[in-house]
Parts: C-alpha cells; sequence; structure tokens
C-alpha cells in the first residue's frame, strides 16, 4: 500500500477482489493491483477505494463512479420514519445482548469487519464505541458510516485479516450467501467470531435486492464452519404478525402509507413475543441469530439435524 487515500490500520490488508486477491498498490489514479489484472486501477469514490469485481457483482462500475457511490436502493430515512418503524415493530434487544457477548469474545485492539454497515443497525454501535476495537465498514453503497465500497462475494481483505466480523441484516440482499460466508471464513483469524443476523419470516425489503429467508436451522447450516457459541431467534411470531398486517394494508390499498399505519395499529401483536416460549419462537420468528467461532471442522449434516430445539414433533 502506499499513502493514497484515508486509509488506517486495514490499509495493510485490503486486496483486490479478483480470484487471487493480490495486493494493492495506491496510487492518486485509485488502487493498482500488483497483478495487474482487469480490476485495476480501482477506482477512489469521495476519496474511498471502489474494491469491487464489476464483472461478478450486481453492481455496475459506470453507475457506481456516476452517482458517486449511491445506494442502489432508495433509501427513505429520517428520524420520523425510524420512530414510527422502532414504533410498530420494537426494538431488536437480541442484537444489543448479542453485541456485547461478541464484544466479550474478541481479543483486546481486536479488528472487526462490518458487511453491509452503510446504515446502523441495533447493537453494532456498541462496536463502534469502543475505542480498543478497530472497525473496517464496507456496503455497495458509501455511506458516512463506510470505509470501502465493496461487494461481500469478494471481500477485499487478505486471509485472517480481522478477529471479527458482524453481519446483520444482509445475507439475505446477496446472490450467494454461502459464497458470502465462505469469505468471512476466509478473512477471519483461525479462532476469529462471526455474528450473523437473518430474517426468517420477513417479508421482501430492499425490493429487487432481496432473495433468501433462513431457518434456524439452515442459517446453522450455512455456518457449518463455525463452532456454535449462541444461535436463536430475534423478533418472534407476534412481530411477525405485525409485518403481514403492513403488507396485506399495504396492497389492499396501494400504499405503503397506509401499510405503516396498519402496522402501528397492529404493534400491540408484538406482545405476544414475550409470552411465546423460544421453542415455539424457533418455528415462526422474523428472524434469527448465530454467534460463532471460526472452525476447520464442519457441523454434520446429522449434527445439523440433531441439533434442532424447535416445538414440532416435540409438541
Ligand atoms: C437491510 S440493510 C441492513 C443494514 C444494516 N446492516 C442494519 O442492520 O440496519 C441491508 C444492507 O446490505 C447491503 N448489501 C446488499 N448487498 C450487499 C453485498 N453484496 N455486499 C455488501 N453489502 C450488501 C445493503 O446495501 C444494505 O446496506
Ligand atoms: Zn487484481
Amino acid at each position: 500500500m502506499g499513502d493514497a487515500g484515508p486509509i488506517s490500520w486495514f490499509g495493510e490488508a485490503l486486496r483486490c477482489p479478483c480470484a487471487h486477491r493480490a495486493a494493492l498498490t495506491a496510487t492518486p489514479e485509485g488502487m493498482v493491483c500488483t497483478r495487474a489484472c482487469e480490476h485495476s486501477p480501482l477506482p477512489l469514490v469521495d476519496g474511498k477505494p471502489v474494491l469491487v469485481d464489476f464483472s461478478a457483482s450486481v453492481l455496475d462500475r459506470a453507475a457506481v463512479l456516476a452517482s458517486g457511490g449511491a445506494s442502489p436502493v432508495r433509501r427513505r430515512g429520517g428520524a420520523l420514519r425510524t420512530k414510527l418503524f422502532d414504533l410498530a415493530f420494537g426494538r431488536n434487544r437480541v442484537a444489543e445482548a448479542n453485541a456485547k457477548r461478541f464484544l466479550d469474545l474478541l481479543p483486546a485492539g481486536g479488528r472487526v469487519l462490518i458487511i453491509g454497515g452503510g446504515a446502523l443497525g441495533a447493537g453494532v454501535d456498541q462496536v463502534y464505541a469502543r475505542p480498543d476495537i478497530r472497525t473496517v465498514t464496507f456496503d455497495v453503497y458509501a455511506s458516512p458510516l463506510t470505509d470501502l465500497i465493496a461487494d461481500g462475494h469478494a471481500i477485499p481483505l487478505a486471509d485472517g485479516s480481522v478477529d471479527g466480523v458482524w453481519i446483520q441484516a444482509v445475507l439475505e440482499h446477496v446472490l450467494d450467501p454461502w459464497q458470502v460466508v465462505a469469505e468471512i471464513h476466509r478473512v477471519l483469524a483461525p479462532t476469529g467470531i462471526v455474528y450473523a443476523e437473518t430474517p426468517f419470516l420477513q417479508h421482501v425489503h430492499e425490493g429487487a435486492y432481496d432473495f433468501t429467508r433462513f431457518t434456524e436451522s439452515g442459517h446453522r447450516w450455512l455456518f457449518r464452519q463455525f463452532e456454535e457459541i449462541a444461535s436463536g431467534t430475534v423478533l418472534g411470531p407476534g412481530t411477525v404478525l405485525v409485518w403481514s398486517v403492513r403488507y396485506a394494508a399495504a396492497g389492499l390499498f396501494r400504499s405503503w402509507k397506509a401499510g405503516t399505519i396498519a402496522a402501528l395499529i397492529a404493534s400491540p401483536l408484538r406482545l405476544l413475543d414475550r409470552v411465546i416460549p423460544a421453542r415455539y419462537a424457533i418455528d415462526g420468528a422474523s428472524g434469527v441469530f448465530f454467534l460463532g467461532r471460526r472452525s476447520t471442522t464442519a457441523l454434520s449434516p446429522r449434527d445439523a439435524v440433531r441439533r434442532y430445539q424447535g416445538a414440532i414433533g416435540r409438541g
């Protein structure tokens, strides 16, 4: 690495997204792959490297450059909208508790990669708030939180270069979650920690960029190359009902505003989550999480079945 760009501790770990993940040299035109591959020079947008293999990404090079790294999905922010969503769907307290566990498992001075961190997810504020933790954040678009534009299918970091990976509400938006998880395994140090949260029974969001859902068992299997520390549900069947009311009302009235109003009216259904036992929640949750440690051995197919903790077939 040279000295162009606002790159800090992770500068040494940056790699070209090409198959051999070659080292990069910084130049005023952008990053140059030391293998002189087809991606070189990799451009900068707003001073931040764009480390994307455009030949295998949903991102389009010309569009990224022309838009200054804008999100391909229209993002409506605003404090009022966030407040209404919090009221309708509730706070994600599971993520808040899991962030504490995640941080406790990291070594002193730990390096954390946050994938799809363009917006601040629940709990991740605790990771940013820890002065002893060094973070590197990427997303497919540039935001004040991101250090790089990159695609999780080809993480532009060296093997074993981070101690923790945080990937929250992202794996449903990638075309190939199995490839992204293989990449997470590659960039983690030998005993590195991953925290993932992914929808199970949540409706389509982010439009065209929404591809996959996971049961708790399927999510565990997705992370089969990791030793399980904890796995479970995020927001239960009551919250799923509120999501269903929102989408049914939006369809009925052909209006997302009507959907949000209906979700606010239906929001007391979320209280069901407080009384539904964990084993029933597993089979009907809005989302699932996995906290695990990188491993060299994989969960066996029979153990993937044996570990099921849901209520079906158990009364
Ligand atoms: C539902 S948002 C979640 C944002 C944030 N992690 C949170 O928890 O609020 C999904 C995020 O995944 C990002 N994303 C989609 N495809 C991606 C990819 N291939 N690589 C990295 N991030 C991606 C989106 O741009 C978006 O920021
Ligand atoms: Zn290259």
